[in-house]
């Protein structure tokens, strides 16, 4: 009988965090009610609380951080709308065509390594009004770039791209899977990266360390009507005060810990760009995010992914030639030794490592 590794360091996402004990704690004493009549004390303070820290009128509690970013293009897109964002975007690559299907847009993607684009890429993507031509309507970010790097939208950048946006009559949402990565890493509150969105959320079940969870926040009439789309999607929920006292527990005590994650990943990428046949995919290492290229150490990455997974270290495969490794609240600076050493072993030994 074989019995599978046990990992020792999950860099697979930071979406592998499982809740502290501290944690758990605060979600069995949460008081609770029915979520879906507005009821759920708990899930109020959150949303409250979540409003105001992106100074937006109101905010909701959903399942999930694609849950957010679909309702956000169902709310504000028509039938025959185009969607404007990067290339490399969760929204455009990830969410299984939900624009498609539930917005009824296309999406027009950007091509940017980093995430970021300008006013003038803006203003060229943007469509001239006419009847053949499918309406420009939405523009999204995202804060990070997940698949820039973990790049940070500088607030110029955005207020910019805001501009253009407006002056066209489209709408700026902003995907803030890793917004609170940001906000560590450059010092900016996260008001300010929300101030020129029309709709903006943060992730709960990746850096912050909750189990599940997103809120996604605007105006009071695009939460109204954010609201419709949670309750046709099945997205209301009974109970959820549990989820979100996870949430209030992690704003209180696992925001500022971010910049660990951030150090973390800096020491990996520096120690691995050193290791001959990896070639780190971008300069910086801004926020928890490293991608990285092994085709010049002979490998491919499902081969070395399975290698380092006999030794207890995963490292995600985004495409024959590029891993992902993510920093979060489990990876220690004693688990990123470990994964440094680990890789630095599994590579052939012309490439730098030891054959073993
Ligand atoms: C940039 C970005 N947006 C959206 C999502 C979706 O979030 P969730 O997993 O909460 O649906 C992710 C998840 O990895 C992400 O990285």
């Amino acid at each position: 009988m074989t019995t599978a590794t046990e990992i020792l360091v999950d860099l697979v996402s930071d979406t592998a965090t499982r809740p502290t004990p501290a944690m758990r704690q605060a979600m069995c004493h949460a008081p609770v009610g029915d979520e879906q009549r507005g009821e759920d004390p708990t899930v109020n303070a959150l949303t409250r609380q979540v409003a105001a820290l992106l100074g937006k009128e109101a905010a909701i509690l959903l399942p999930s951080g694609t849950m957010c970013n679909q309702i956000s293009l169902a709310v504000h897109c028509r039938m025959g709308d185009e969607i404007i964002c990067a290339a490399n975007s969760h929204i455009l690559s990830s969410e299984g065509a939900g624009a498609a299907v539930f917005a009824h847009s296309t999406v027009r993607g950007i091509g940017s390594p980093s995430g970021l684009f300008d006013q003038d890429e803006l203003a060229e993507a943007i469509r001239p009004s006419n009847t053949k031509a499918p309406r420009s309507r939405l523009v999204c970010v995202e804060q990070t770039c997940n698949r820039g790097g973990g790049t940070v939208w500088p607030l110029a950048t955005l207020h910019a791209i805001a501009e253009t946006a407006q002056a066209n009559g489209l709408r700026l949402h902003m995907d803030g899977a890793r917004l609170l990565n940001a906000c560590v890493a450059s010092g900016v509150p996260a008001s300010r990266y929300a101030e020129p969105c029309d709709s903006v959320w943060l992730d709960l079940s990746k850096g912050l360390g909750c189990p599940v969870g997103a809120v996604l926040a605007g105006s009071r009439h695009f939460i109204e009507e954010a609201n419709r789309w949670k309750h046709r999607m099945g997205g209301a929920m009974r109970q959820a005060g549990i989820l979100a006292a996870a949430g209030l527990y992690a704003l209180e005590h696992h925001v500022d810990r971010l910049a660990h994650d951030h150090a973390n990943a800096r020491k990996f990428a520096a120690a691995i760009a050193g290791l001959p046949g990896i070639r780190l995919l971008f300069d910086d290492t801004p926020t928890n995010l490293v991608f990285f290229d092994i085709s010049a150490s002979g490998l491919n990455t499902r081969e070395l992914s399975q290698t380092l997974m006999k030794k207890g270290v995963r490292i995600g495969v985004e495409s024959p030639h590029v891993m992902r490794a993510v920093f979060h609240l489990d990876i220690d600076e004693q688990g990123t030794d470990l994964a440094i050493d680990t890789l630095r072993l599994a590579l052939p030994a012309e490439a730098g490592g030891i054959r073993q």
